[in-house]
Parts: structure tokens; sequence; C-alpha cells
């Protein structure tokens, strides 16, 4: 489908892109590219070109995120932001799928069809560490980053939940059925995803917290976002220099709200990305120990810097 978009005789040869993704399937650890550990579905060709030679503007956006921490959410608050004024733009971005606006994920390739969309700003998403992704070069251009930030016990939970639906991920080393087991494999940096040996979900928040003043990011936690989403909405629209008046901020916070976005299943699998898009859900699932643990851990990992859970 893809190849569509070039004259019969520019095509590429994907052959061996093809080739490799289908090595990345095949691979049961997951995928290591630059000591980073990830899950199959990631492409190492992607990643490299994304980094030096993806050139968004300051009209685009990038959604980055740790998995299960409010990236769907988050992704179609901004759409809803940008195109409100356009159903058709809005349908077309919500049918957009992960692999032409994940930087990581699908061949590089997709990077030439969102080339050729017929409006200038595009929403991006990735869950890619900072380091992956060219900073320097984004700062420069202006690219808009919003980066999802949740209470890694709630990320847990959601995560567990979600690694759940799929029999091949439960079969990786660090992963189980199991929920004391999934959390010894989370807790002790044993899971492949997105992560260095040795690191876990915090390790990817402080990779992106260094950029949190730039003028081009923003960081959003869920937890405020659940709290006060009007507010957050409207810190959202400023941010991406987009007016909007309080009774079309008001209907943002109804369209992606969780009844309605749920309903709606938003162009994805209703139960891939919708749970219970709850705060505190956490403590219907952890011992009091994990719960001191984690605690233990988050202190140590986030000693000198301004993030609390
Ligand atoms: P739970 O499993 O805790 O319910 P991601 O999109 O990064 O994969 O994150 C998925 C998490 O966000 C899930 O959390 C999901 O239910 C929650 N979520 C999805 N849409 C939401 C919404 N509109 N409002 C609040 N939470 C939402």
């Amino acid at each position: 489908k893809v190849l569509e978009y070039f004259p019969e005789d520019k095509r590429p040869d994907i052959t061996p892109l093809i080739a490799e993704r289908m090595s990345i399937y095949e691979n049961p650890v997951g995928k290591e590219y630059k000591n980073y550990r990830f899950w199959p579905g990631s492409n190492k060709y992607t990643m490299e070109w994304q980094y030096d030679n993806w050139n968004p503007t300051n009209d685009d956006v990038l959604v980055a995120s740790y998995p299960k921490t409010g990236t769907t959410w988050m992704t179609a608050i901004v759409k809803n932001i940008i195109y409100r004024d356009s159903a058709e733009k809005l349908e077309m971005m919500k049918s957009i799928s992960f692999l032409y606006s994940y930087l990581e994920q699908g061949i590089p390739l997709k990077y030439e069809v969102m080339e050729k969309l017929p409006w200038k700003r595009r929403i991006w998403g990735t869950h890619l560490p900072a380091p992956l992704v060219n900073m320097e070069k984004l700062k420069k251009n202006g690219c808009k980053i919003i980066y999802m930030v949740r209470n890694p016990k709630d990320q847990a939970v959601s995560w567990f939940h979600f690694c759940q639906k799929d029999p091949f991920i439960k079969s990786m080393e660090g992963y189980s059925e199991n929920w004391d087991e999934f959390f010894d494999g989370y807790i002790s940096a044993k899971q492949a995803n997105c992560a260095k040996e040795g690191e876990w979900y915090p390790d990817h928040i402080l990779s992106w917290y260094p950029y949190r003043n730039d003028d081009n990011v923003m960081f959003m936690a869920y937890e405020d976002l659940k709290k006060n989403t009007a507010v957050e909405v409207k810190k959202l629209c400023d941010f991406l220099n987009v007016k909007r008046t309080n009774d079309e901020i008001l209907s943002i916070v109804k369209d992606t709200s969780f009844d309605h976005m749920q309903t709606e299943a938003y162009g994805l699998s209703k139960s891939y990305f919708f749970r219970k898009g709850r705060v505190g859900e956490w403590k219907r699932r952890f011992t009091v120990l994990q719960s001191e643990q984690m605690d233990e851990k988050i202190e140590e990992k986030f000693s000198g810097t301004d993030i609390k859970f």
C-alpha cells in the first residue's frame, strides 16, 4: 500500500526492510538497538532514519510517552485541539495508524507517506527514550513535544493487564500471567521495553526530564489531566498556539473523555487501549510490601528532581 505513493519506475526495493522486520518478529527476546531493548514491532532502520533524516517543522507535534501512560488519550486531545474545525481531517488523522505516526515503528518509507499528507500539522508518536530522538534537531526546528508522565504504580498495573492480552509477550522474560511474578520482573528491570538492561519506566522519564523546560517541550501528568482536564487542555492549546474558546475546550474535554472514547473506540481496538482510565487503581492490586518496595525505588530514582508521585 505504501508503495502506491511512488511512481512505478521509482519504487524502492523494500525487500531487505521487510526481511529485517520479520526477523524482529521472530526474535522472542525483543530487539536491541543501541543497547536499548525493544518489543517486536520497532524497526532499527526506522529508528535510525528518523534520527538522521526526519525533519519535522514547528507545525509538527510529537506525543512522547512510555506505554500505558495515557498516550491514546493525549493523542486524541491533540488531534481534537488541532483538527476540531475539520471533521474530514479529524477523521483522517484518527485513521492514520500507529505504523505511520510512530517514529520507531513500521518501515522508514512511511515518512514519505506522512510527507504527502495534504496539510501541515502532523501528529507523531513515540515510546523512544530521549537519547534515541534527535532532540537538538527538534529543538532547532521547533517541533512541539508533549511528554506524558504517569504514576509508575498505575502504569505497572495498566501494563500488566495490557500484556495479558498477548500470549507472545507473556512468554517473554520478566512478563507473567501472575501479578507477583510480573511485578518482580517489572521492578527488577527484567522486561525488555524501550529500556536498557537494568532500566525500567522511571529511567524513561529521567531520559526526557532534562528537556522539560525547553520552549518546545511540555510535560503533562496523567493525574493532572484527569483531575482538571479543562485547565490542562487550555494549557495545551496555548502550547500548540491554537486559539479555542471556553466552549470549544469543554467540548474537547467531552469528546476525549474516557466514556466517550471507549464508546467510539476511536478507530482503535476497544479492549486494547481502554481499561479503567482511573487514578489509584494500583491500590487494588499492590500488596503493602510491593507498594513499599516501589516507593523506595521511586524515591531513589527521582531524588534530586521535582517529580513526585
Ligand atoms: P488503565 O489500564 O489504567 O485503565 P496508553 O494509551 O499509553 O496505552 O495508556 C492506556 C491507559 O490510558 C489505560 O489505563 C487506559 O484505560 C487509559 N485511557 C485511555 N483513554 C483514556 C481517557 N480518555 N481518559 C483517561 N484514561 C484513558
